[in-house]
């Protein structure tokens, strides 16, 4: 714990790219333990044992994916291109180089991060990438 998510001088950074970072930590964080709550299920013979890891799981797979929301939001770009990989069938990296080819951007292109000030605010409906279109890279 601590301040590991700040790979700049935290007192250096703006106030949303600190929480963008925090937010970033949690998501990993939510993910982990995803991954530990799989583990334990699959080794786990109680079934009462297992019936409430698996509850947990769920709670960790509801926290990823609130987080996950909430930095989508206020990130265009990747908004975009996780618009064009989940939740479709087919070959995922196909739809990931294709997502990602369609935001113009690719290679080290400038990122339309939360420093941008990109993104729609919480809860109006908009989808959030109106900022990133016609724009000039
Ligand atoms: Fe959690």
């Amino acid at each position: 714990m601590g301040f590991d998510q700040y790979h700049e001088p935290p007192e250096e950074l703006p106030a949303n790219t600190r929480t963008f970072a925090r937010m970033c930590a949690s998501l990993t964080e939510e993910a982990e333990a995803i991954g530990w709550y799989e583990q334990r299920l699959a080794v786990e013979p109680d079934a009462e044992a297992r019936a409430i890891m698996s509850d947990a799981q769920g709670e960790e797979f509801k926290h990823f994916a609130m987080d996950l929301e909430y930095l989508l939001r206020r990130t265009p770009r990747w908004r975009e291109i996780a618009r064009g990989v989940l939740f479709q069938g087919g070959d995922i990296v196909e739809h990931g180089e294709a997502a990602e080819a369609a935001t113009g951007e690719q290679d080290g292109a400038a990122s339309a991060g939360p420093a941008a000030g990109g993104g729609a605010p919480p809860g109006d409906g908009s989808l959030g990438i109106g900022s990133l279109k016609g724009a000039t890279l």
